[in-house]
């Protein structure tokens, strides 16, 4: 053997070891062709891949999808011009992933009815370490199922006649704390306050207070890690972000082995054991397994996130709108009057709110949804292909990812008349079905869409009824900052006067 290498080598005068990699280069091309060949004859009897183009390898459009979601408008507009260029079934590439945004209520649909056949939540491995492995989100099949089912109990509509007097507790106090006998203030701020106390007394039994100012105080640099290139390494926001998760499950491994040892003494107070720790904790899955540490911190951790940001940004934005449309604030004050003075001509307290007076918001709710469709939390997520699949006269292959989105929808004037333009009247009408999904759909439908329906709705109930506001740049209309969920650049500055009161403490 050695002889023939030696042969051979002085008839090309190469040394051994370049003959090893001259015939390793080889074998690689021949693969390669064979390998190019033969998707090239399995692709003649196929159908073409969706349009659009994937760029240059794994960067593909990375770089402009995140820049263009900075900004209300960058993310709109990257989606008009995508669907200008190629129709608004497109392949794109983002983080290495090859795409298929699915922009039409016909796809968010498709995407959603074959959810668990077809396809399968996706959220990118850096993302999903990011959120939490093991959390309801990153879930798929029947695991998802299971760990939800586990979950509704706190957030189906029955639960919500159990949670509304704390809500209404809850901000009756912040108004007081934090509002009362401020003539300016910052409007997403506060608001990020109440968000993140509610959600943290659902959750953790947990009062305003250092601990959880201490757990919210990492929460922007841990959510903003979902919008940055995931470099894990020093000075890179992915990697603080990392950081930031570390040091608030460190808080949650506190608050779990707290708990736990006073459910050993069973000495747990009775106002904790309704809360969404002590469940974890105490009750088993349907299965009869009793859940770890890492899934009920990745639970809980996502809660806390998907209850706070999405919330505090739609509100801080309808509170900017309502201050901006006179008339939408005059109709809203009228619909929460004739609420007050139901309780008032019928003997009862005023400051008690009931599940009827929720569904008597209808218009309140009207201009939450109206922010909702110009500037929802959430965009869009992903779901991965798990077989070839045939849409549209395309071939999608097994593994790519579909994106359902609702920034084609919400903006089209076939949907929406006049899209840019804020108009509650609209919701006067249901729109049709797939064309507005600011709270997702299929399987994964947001889970605290009641809870965040009701909080949303008592915030301006005592809002309104308790003081009048308006915004300090008055002539601000845009840019609307996407960080990455929506705010205005001074984050809803405001002047508030404080009405005469009717809250008894
Ligand atoms: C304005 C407020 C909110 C918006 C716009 C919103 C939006 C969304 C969206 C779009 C999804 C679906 C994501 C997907 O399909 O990939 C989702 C899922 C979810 N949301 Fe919300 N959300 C809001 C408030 C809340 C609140 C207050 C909670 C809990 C306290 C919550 C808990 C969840 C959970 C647990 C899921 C995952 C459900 C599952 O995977 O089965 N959300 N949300």
């Amino acid at each position: 053997m050695a002889t023939s290498w030696n042969g051979l080598s002085s008839v090309f005068n190469l040394a051994e070891e370049n003959y090893v990699t001259l015939i390793t280069a080889l074998a690689f091309t021949v693969l390669w062709l064979l390998r190019s060949g033969l998707s090239y004859f399995r692709c003649r009897n196929r159908l073409p891949l969706p349009p659009g183009n994937f760029g240059f390898p794994f960067i593909g459009q990375t770089v402009e999808h995140l820049l263009a979601m900075r900004t209300a408008d960058g993310v709109r507009q990257w989606m008009q011009n995508q669907v200008e260029k190629h129709g608004p079934l497109f392949r794109y590439r983002f983080v290495g992933y090859p795409i298929v945004m699915m922009s039409q209520p016909e796809g968010n649909k498709f995407i959603f009815q074959n959810e668990g056949t077809s396809n399968h939540m996706f959220w990118p491995s850096h993302m999903s370490t990011l959120i939490g492995p093991q959390c309801v989100i990153t879930q798929g099949g029947e695991r998802h199922k299971l760990v939800r089912r586990h979950l509704n109990r706190f957030f189906d509509r029955n639960a919500m006649s159990r949670h509304i007097h704390g809500v209404n507790r809850n901000a009756i106090r912040h108004f007081t704390n934090h509002w009362q006998g401020k003539e300016q203030l910052v409007a997403l701020d506060m608001i990020n306050l109440y968000s993140f106390s509610i959600i943290c007394n659902l959750a953790l039994s947990l009062e305003e207070g250092p601990l959880m100012d201490k757990i919210m105080e990492q929460f922007h640099p841990w959510s903003q890690g979902g919008y940055c290139l995931p470099i894990n390494f020093p000075g890179f926001c992915y990697y603080k972000a990392l950081k930031a998760r570390g040091l608030i499950c460190n808080l949650l491994d506190g608050l779990m082995k707290q708990r736990r040892r006073q459910i050993a003494e069973d000495h747990v107070p009775e106002a904790l054991q309704k809360d969404i720790l002590n469940r974890l904790l105490t009750v088993p899955d349907e299965e009869g397994n009793f859940h770890q540490d890492s899934f009920i911190k990745d639970n809980l951790l996502f809660l806390l996130f998907s209850g706070y940001d999405t919330s505090s940004s739609t509100l801080a934005m309808t509170i900017f709108y309502i201050a901006k449309n006179p008339h939408v604030y005059k109709q809203i004050l009228q619909e929460h009057q004739l609420i007050v003075d139901g309780k008032r001509s019928n003997g009862e307290d005023e400051n008690v709110m009931t599940m009827e007076d929720i569904s008597a918001m209808k218009y309140t709710w009207g201009v939450i949804q109206e922010t909702l469709r110009l500037h929802p939390a959430v965009t869009g997520t992903y779901r991965k292909t798990v077989t070839d699949l045939e849409y549209e006269g395309y071939h999608i292959p097994k593994g790519w990812l579909l994106n359902w989105n609702n920034q084609h929808s919400h903006y089209n004037p076939k949907y929406f008349k006049d899209p840019l333009k804020f108009d509650p009247s609209r919701w006067e009408t249901r729109p049709p079905p797939f064309t507005y999904l600011p709270f997702g759909g299929g399987a994964h439908f947001c889970l605290g869409f009641e809870f965040s329906r009701m909080s949303m709705l008592i915030f301006i109930h005592h809002l309104v009824q308790n003081y009048s506001w308006s915004l300090v740049n008055s002539s601000y209309n845009g840019p609307f900052i996407r960080d990455p969920f929506p705010r205005t650049q001074d984050k809803v500055l405001i002047s508030v006067k404080q009405l005469i009161s009717s809250w008894m403490f």
